[in-house]
């Protein structure tokens, strides 16, 4: 039998258009002309519902009695329910339980749903949702995940890594002492701060109940099929009942991998229970209060260093606030784990992850899954080495980077393509002119006590593939139709990525037509099953590969029928430009050929299926190869601060990132611009504060700092991709996922920051500046330098080179 190969060597043939090409995002005109349709812009059926959810005013306390007739009987209330009138499942955890729909005994955060209001209007539904009657025995607060932890509260079991230099098992005493050898050690500590996804669109959902247990809900969701499951295990039916459609999502972010699910189940209930359609749409307060964001850390790091400022060990405990619940905690710390090496060969290393458990909503996917936060310790560690060692810190970073004969990260994958790492930064550090900046630097520094400058070039490593291995599969069903026009669906979910538009991209190359011959539709859980979230930045590198399988199957039945319809030689025929080829030029085309494959009733439909190969990972060793690629990048930013006041700028960025053959070099840059703005907002000035009874204070845009485009340098972010390095994995064309990567390049910025308030110390004192470093905390740091400059105020003093 044929394979599907010998039509099309491998994913790694030569692309043409309309791959490779800057094609606008399929909805562009549809954003900003208001005509895209998200979950609220729906055309309700008549007589929907509307829905709001009654949240607790304390973080932990027993649940005694919830008293529900004033909102029943509030004006425009048609239905309330409670967690008693959960017909099926009631715990709605999306891996492990802990995440009850409604709450029955125990309330564990501010703002946890106690119930669900339905309503003739959103207002009427919203002030009924006040009147409840609520009383509880309060218990007490934990919002601190390092005193959970030492309580041994945690939300899963801690998990360990640790590999010798040489390959094999160690642990915490043989790591220790190795690190005890090296010529000088170093530790510190940080926090880093959590992060609200604040999607412009907030979570939604529209059930519409159809015949016996039948519904079709609308959910925002990254993960419809999770949505499916969930709703039909609370309603108590079947799976195949259930029906789960996204058009598209106003932004996810990771916020709505699991936690869309609950907001659908609630609508599900209600349209359940009524027989009418009912829709739910969070108001933002709402929605930061009940929903989780990226998870805080507490990192504490050890190293040992050789005198050239190589690491030769490394101790790493990474403990993150998980909120209430597991949600996908386990993972998320797993992931800052594979990532505490950011770009950087560990040598001897032992990292420990914590999944501590406190009283605010279940922390949950963000943009980088904890890998941020996990190369935190390091990047931390990498000035701290510079500033021992009287070095500069790209120096200190070039120096550790992933090389021949050190190449193994600490759960022993063989790190592909990591000379790109060096490439990146030597074309960064030649076309930013680092070392001529540094001198300028040092000589503005020099001459203004007040106003310092700060310049950072840092690298990313990010490892693509979920590392929970059944994630990494997908579907795609390809139909063509009678006037030659296709439709594809598949798994994946559009968020604003561009996933749908690279996926056209895809379909359209593979059948020989222009991408307007080629429309995507919405994705549903009746057309493509059992899908993985769209996440991992995976979406296209699963998604794409199946389309391009279907794509591949309808092609070879299609040349099968043209060689004998035509009575050509069937090697020598081919689809292009809208054409079929053989060997004499254009024999027909692609319209010509469907109707007349029609005619003689071949099938112009197939669907395709792709699952990503070599990844595994033992957890219980800690080793494995859990990555199927890694995507590279770097960035070199500047910064200014007014050390007095804190106030700072970003001055500069200039990015140059690793998208192996780009699918689409318009989107991927979009991409990268977004991710780095967003890492950025992260690791500056957006602060979540809590009062000590665990209300969330800043629960809008007033209270919670975005970034604008006012935070953008003008003219002065630039990104350029690097070029002429495909993916050496047989990724999607030889492309590399893009979507999480550029976030974590924003690191650049936060290591600016402390460049600059090293200055205020000669360069010899690297200060701790916890995240987000917002003007506050870099005013403090500001002081502490000052403080320290004045104590060790021996003018013109070497670097202290005596090891510690
Ligand atoms: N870009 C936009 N515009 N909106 C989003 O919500 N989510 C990010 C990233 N880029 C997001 C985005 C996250 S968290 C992921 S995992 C990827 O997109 C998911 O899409 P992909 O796998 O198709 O890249
Ligand atoms: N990344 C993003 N989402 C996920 C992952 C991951 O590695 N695993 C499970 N959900
Ligand atoms: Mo992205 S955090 O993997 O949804």
């Amino acid at each position: 039998m044929r394979t599907l190969h010998s039509l099309e060597s491998d994913a790694s043939a030569a692309p043409a258009a309309p791959v490779l090409q800057s094609r606008q995002h399929e909805s562009a005109q549809r954003h900003v002309s208001g005509s895209a349709r998200y979950v609220d812009d729906l055309p309700l059926p008549t007589g929907t519902l509307h829905l709001a959810i009654g949240m607790s005013e304390v973080a932990h306390a027993t649940l005694d009695a919830l008293d529900l007739e004033a909102v029943r009987r509030a004006p425009g209330v048609v239905c309330v329910l409670s967690a008693a009138d959960i017909p099926g499942h009631s715990d709605v955890g999306p891996v492990f339980p802990g995440d009850p729909l409604l709450v029955s005994d125990i309330i564990s955060h501010h703002g946890q749903a106690l119930f669900v209001v339905a309503a003739d209007s959103e207002r009427a539904a919203r002030q009924a949702a006040r009147l409840a009657k609520v009383a509880t025995t309060p218990l007490p607060v934990c919002l601190d995940p390092r005193e959970a932890a030492n309580r041994g509260d945690l939300v899963r079991p801690t998990h360990t890594q640790a590999r010798l230099a040489n390959g094999r098992a160690g642990d915490l005493d043989s790591i220790s002492n190795k690190l005890a050898k090296s010529a000088w050690q170093l530790s510190g500590e940080l926090e880093s701060g959590g992060q609200e996804h604040f999607y412009l669109e907030s979570q939604a959902a529209l059930a519409l109940p159809g015949e016996d247990d039948e519904m079709l809900v609308h959910s925002s969701s990254q993960h419809p099929s999770e949505v499916q499951k969930l709703i039909a295990e609370v309603l108590g039916v079947p799976f195949h009942a259930i029906t789960v459609e996204t058009r598209r999502m106003g932004g996810g972010f990771g916020g709505k991998e699991t936690q869309a699910a609950p907001v659908a189940c609630l609508a599900a209930m209600i349209a359940r229970r009524t027989g009418r359609a009912a829709r739910l749409r969070l108001a933002r307060a709402d929605d930061m209060r009940l929903t989780g964001k990226r998870h805080p850390f507490h990192h504490r790091y050890e190293f040992g260093v050789d005198d050239s400022g190589r690491i030769e060990s490394a101790i790493i405990e990474l403990t993150g606030d998980c909120g209430h619940s597991p949600d996908l905690s386990d993972a998320i710390v797993d992931r800052a784990m594979f990532h505490a090496d950011n770009a950087y060969y560990l040598g001897n290393a032992h990292v420990r992850g914590i999944r501590a458990r406190t009283n605010v909503a279940s922390n949950t996917a963000f943009r980088g899954f904890g890998g941020p936060q996990g190369m935190l310790a390091v990047e931390s560690a990498m000035e701290d080495i510079a500033r021992r060692l009287g070095r500069d810190p790209l120096e200190i970073r070039k120096r550790n980077l992933y090389c021949e004969g050190r190449e193994t990260t600490h759960y022993g994958q063989h790190v592909n393509q990591h000379p790109l790492l060096a490439t990146l930064i030597d074309q960064l550090e030649d076309s930013g002119r680092y070392w001529a900046r540094r001198a300028e630097i040092r000589a503005f520094n020099a001459a203004n006590p007040v106003v310092r400058k700060g310049l950072a070039l840092t690298p990313v490593k990010f490892g693509i593939s979920f590392t929970a291995k059944h994630f990494n599969q997908a579907g795609a069903l390809v139909h063509v139709y009678t006037d030659g026009s296709v439709q594809v669906n598949h798994g994946g979910t559009e968020m604003g990525q561009g996933l749908h538009t690279k996926i056209t991209q895809v379909a359209a190359r593979e059948l020989g037509l222009s991408v307007d011959k080629v429309r995507i539709t919405a994705t549903r859980t009746d057309k493509v099953p059992n899908t993985s979230p769209t996440a991992a930045s995976s979406g296209a590198d699963l998604n794409g590969m199946a389309t391009r399988d279907a794509c591949l199957r309808l092609k070879m039945r299609l040349l099968d029928f043209a060689a004998e319809h035509l009575a050509q030689p069937r090697v020598s025929l081919s689809l292009t430009d809208g054409e079929l080829h053989g060997p004499s030029g254009v024999l027909m085309t692609w319209g010509e050929l469907i109707q007349a494959a029609y005619l003689e009733r071949i099938s112009l439909s197939d669907k395709g299926f792709y699952a990503t190969p070599d990844i595994h990972y033992d957890r219980a060793s800690g080793t494995g190869h859990p990555f199927y690629y890694y995507a590279f990048g770097a960035a070199l930013c500047e910064v200014v601060v007014d050390t007095l006041s804190g106030e700072y700028r970003l001055e500069s960025a200039e990015i140059l990132h690793d998208v192996g053959d780009s699918l689409n070099p318009a989107i991927d840059i979009g991409q990268i611009e977004g991710g780095f703005v967003q890492g950025m907002g992260w690791l500056t000035t957006e602060e979540l504060k809590w009062n000590e009874d665990g209300r969330l204070l800043t629960d809008g845009p007033a209270t919670y700092k975005i970034p604008a485009i006012s935070d953008v340098p003008a003219g002065a972010l630039k990104v350029r991709l690097l070029e002429g390095h495909p993916n050496s994995a047989a990724s999607i064309y030889r492309s590399k996922a893009v979507g999480e990567p550029p976030f974590m390049l924003a690191i650049s910025v936060w290591a600016a920051l402390r460049d600059a308030l090293a200055s205020l110390t000669d360069y010899r004192r690297a200060v701790r500046l916890d995240t987000p470093a917002t003007p506050e905390r870099v005013m403090l740091a500001a002081r502490e330098q000052r403080d320290w400059q004045e104590q060790h105020d021996t003018a013109g003093a070497e670097p202290t080179q005596v090891p510690s």
